[in-house]
């Protein structure tokens, strides 16, 4: 059998940074997360089971993964035949409308449209809170992409119940995600692997004691739509995750001089009334967040800036789903 799906990378405002000790190869996060789903940053993936293959293909962009990336997805492919109680090989066709690896979470969209595909494809008839778990097994910030808009990843001590759940739909609140690429070179060290020494940083422990009232202060703000509260916890919850990855064992590095000329650009507007603030992942591009009303500004002030290279803004998106055109 044969299924397509679309999944939208998501923008964490609340982080997931470190997984719970001995739950690593489950990946329970050392707390819970929130996150927007983003409208133009998507992949689109088809899975087929069948006899006919001799063994697992997967064409990414075009061309094979590297083998790193390659053996995680035959890892999930895998997992879908355990639950499917199948063993035909699978063809997997994935596009990114994105550039991948450099801090856009395309693991989160790719693994949460392989997980879609791949159910749909080996008939699992999984609830939306099973595929979340499914997709979260493959990579964390994938359980995120598969409800609808605003999301929550529950903190959880077991497998079963560590899933995402929509906690605002996409039209509740109009606010845009700008990215700004300033490189498209991927990352040296992965979420994955950065993520493994958060708990090497002297800040790592503190910081797990107040992600509680983070997250309760991250839904009351979205919910009343309070964007100045927003933006100040937001900007502070990335520069805080990324202290810990600056301050672990190795340290971790992931800004570029145009990264924090973008940050200072954006605190700059502030000052100047155009309201905005930033937020990041592992990667050297920014996620500029505002209300709808400034993005053109927010763009025009972008386009001034000689090191962003390009330009994409996002609204509040649909979760992943399954679509009728296939890759092949
Ligand atoms: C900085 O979900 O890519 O984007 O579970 O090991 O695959 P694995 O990690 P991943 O980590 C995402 C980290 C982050 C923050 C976030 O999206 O919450």
């Amino acid at each position: 059998m044969k299924a397509t799906a679309v999944a939208p990378s998501n923008i964490a405002f609340i982080k997931y940074w470190g997984k719970k000790k001995g739950k690593e190869a489950e990946r329970l996060p050392a707390n819970g997360s929130i996150s927007m789903n983003l409208s133009n940053l998507a992949t689109t993936t088809t899975v087929a089971f069948s006899k006919k293959y001799k063994k697992d293909s997967i064409l990414w962009n075009g061309k094979k993964p590297r083998e790193r990336s390659f053996q995680r997805v035959i890892r999930h492919l895998d997992r879908i035949r355990e639950l499917g109680k199948i063993s035909e090989r699978a063809r997997v066709v994935s596009i990114n409308n994105f550039p991948h690896g450099t801090g856009l979470s395309s693991s989160a969209s790719g693994f949460a449209a392989l997980t879609v595909a791949g159910s749909g494809a080996a008939n699992l008839q999984l609830s939306q809170k099973g595929m979340s778990i499914l997709a979260r097994r493959a990579s964390g910030s994938a359980c995120r992409s598969i409800p609808s808009g605003f999301t929550e990843w529950l903190d959880a001590d077991s497998s079963d119940e560590s899933y995402a759940v929509s906690i605002f739909p996409p039209d509740h609140w109009n606010i845009i995600d700008i990215v700004a690429i300033t490189k498209k070179d991927e990352k040296e060290i992965s979420s994955t692997e950065g993520m493994s020494r958060a708990e090497t940083s002297p800040f790592f422990e503190q910081r797990l004691k107040k992600m509680n009232k983070k997250i309760t202060d991250c839904k009351k703000y979205i919910k009343a739509k309070n964007f100045t509260s927003f933006g100040n916890l937001i900007e502070q919850e990335a520069i805080e995750m990324h202290t810990v990855a600056l301050t672990s064992n190795p340290p971790l590095i992931y800004w570029y001089p145009e990264t924090v000329l973008v940050m200072k650009a954006v605190q700059q507007w502030r000052k100047d009334g155009l309201e905005s603030y930033f937020t990041i992942n592992t990667g050297h591009n920014l996620h500029i967040i505002t209300e709808a009303k400034n993005q053109s500004n927010v763009i025009k002030e972008l386009q001034e800036i000689k090191a962003v290279r390009e330009i994409i803004a996002n609204k509040p998106a649909l979760g992943a789903r399954i679509i009728e055109k296939h890759l092949f």
